[in-house]
């Protein structure tokens, strides 16, 4: 094999591996990764409760993690009463932004499940909400685009305030 052909499949399996390394970044959707990034990021800095306390998952959680903690960006967080609980007969404006962190143990967050009231979004389900679920290292668990097929069935159960359970599970 002469050294331009070698060249040539260096630079291929480079660019495979590269590929494959922001496969997670990118397999999914804009939103996935815009949800990921705003859940990273300052935007949502009002703790349920306004206690930033790690609590022991609820019976009725459908995430795994052992513990969590919700947070609500300014839009979200006017709708929260002078306990830091959401007010009853709440429907969150445009805008709100709700952020619940998942940790697998107390030594580190694994993923963030999210709910962004975008109506005009083509992720967003009829209740205006956008689902993401997305771990810390980018890797997407259920992509925004599904519209929350796989978080709906509990989150329009009983007790939901426009589609949120943290009052339910922790009153
Ligand atoms: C098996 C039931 C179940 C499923 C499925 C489920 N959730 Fe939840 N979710 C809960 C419960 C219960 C809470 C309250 C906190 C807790 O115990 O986890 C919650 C809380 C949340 C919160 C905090 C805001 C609030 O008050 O509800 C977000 C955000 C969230 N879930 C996102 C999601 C997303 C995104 C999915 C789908 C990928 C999903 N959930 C699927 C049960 C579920």
């Amino acid at each position: 094999m002469n050294s331009r052909k070698l060249l040539a499949i260096i630079a291929i399996i480079g660019t495979l591996a590269a590929l494959h390394a922001c496969k997670h970044e990118s397999d999914d959707s804009p939103t996935d990764l815009e949800l990921l990034n705003r859940s990273r990021g300052p935007e949502a800095a009002v703790w349920y409760k306004f206690s930033n306390a790690l609590l022991p998952r609820s019976s009725g959680s459908g995430h795994f993690e052992s513990l969590l903690r919700t947070r609500f960006n300014s839009v979200a967080a006017a709708q929260l009463d002078t306990l830091g609980k959401v007010e009853e007969g709440t429907v969150f404006p445009e805008g709100s932004l709700i952020v619940k962190e998942l940790w697998p143990n107390a030594s580190g967050l694994g993923t963030y499940a999210v709910m962004l009231k975008r109506s005009g979004d083509a992720a967003a389900d009829e209740n205006g909400w956008v689902w993401g679920y997305i771990r810390d290292n980018g890797e997407v668990r259920q992509t925004a685009v599904n519209r929350g097929a796989a978080c709906k069935g509990c989150h329009a159960g009983p007790g939901n305030i426009n589609g949120t359970l943290m009052n339910a599970a922790y009153p």
